[in-house]
């Protein structure tokens, strides 16, 4: 899609992203808090595409030390009006790069933004340079939706949310199985115009993320079908999947 960068799903989402996802029961976000406390110990921690801190504010509220990388200024901007918001150290930048100094107990990326990297060369690139910045004993953490490519009838899909008498909330997306991409724009129609927010994603089967892993030199050692560490099930629509040496 022509004017789609790293950093173009912040920048046009920024503003209303917390209203639609900060307490979003499906995002478990208090689980995954415990479930990345946990793992991090007393470690130092990064968390890939940090946005508006929805996942490393609380973390940091428990004591533990986060770094964080995303692309949109946009989002950062609106960590660092929350509390705390200002302490969390930020490198701008594309999250495929991995572009800190140091080595990291827990790096994490969750709520499908692995997919954010639009080929197969960035995901792997992603993989590689992580496991170059996780500590002896670290673990890369990746949550991502399992591709349920039955959405699409002849590699599209058009959804409708939500529909009030002041509002329509739908989805338009492409498919591009070739090159596992999907195209998609959430609109939002009232009275007073249209909104537009752009999502472009490229998904991979667990199979493939492993393989990506395992040439990066790191193995799965969990997966489980959610936050609260559910079982990894053929009815699992997502997994949180923890690789380490
Ligand atoms: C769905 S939000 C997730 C934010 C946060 N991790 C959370 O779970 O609430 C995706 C974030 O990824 C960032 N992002 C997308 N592609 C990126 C890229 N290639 N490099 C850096 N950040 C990127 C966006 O700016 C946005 O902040």
């Amino acid at each position: 899609m022509a004017g789609y960068g790293p950093e173009t799903y912040g920048d046009r989402i920024a503003e209303i992203y917390d209203e639609w996802y900060a307490e979003a029961p499906f995002l478990e976000t208090e689980a995954s808090v415990d479930l990345l406390a946990e793992l991090a110990g007393d470690g130092l921690v990064l968390e890939l595409a940090i946005g508006t801190g929805r996942l490393a504010l609380p973390l940091a509220g428990r004591g533990i030390e986060v770094h964080g990388i995303d692309a949109s200024e946009a989002m950062v901007a609106k960590l660092r009006e929350k509390p705390g918001g200002d302490r969390i150290p930020v490198t701008m930048g594309d999250f495929a790069d991995v572009g800190v100094d140091g080595s990291y107990r827990l790096i994490y990326v969750a709520f499908n933004t692995l997919f954010a990297l639009l080929t197969q060369e960035d995901q792997l690139r992603c993989f590689t340079n992580a496991a170059a910045h996780l500590s002896d004993d670290g673990v890369f953490l990746i949550e991502v939706f399992f591709p349920d490519l039955a959405r699409f009838d002849r590699n599209q899909r058009f959804q409708t949310n939500s529909v009030s008498p002041t509002e329509v909330n739908l989805d338009a997306s492409r498919h591009d199985p070739l090159a596992q991409r999907v195209d998609s724009v959430h609109v939002v129609l009232t009275e007073g115009g249209t909104k537009l927010y752009p999502v472009n994603l490229r998904y991979a089967f667990p199979s493939e993320l492993d393989l990506m892993a395992r040439l990066a030199g790191l193995e799965l050692k969990e997966r489980w079908g959610g936050w609260a560490r559910e079982p990894f099930t053929v009815s699992s629509q997502r997994h949180v999947s923890v690789y380490g040496r």
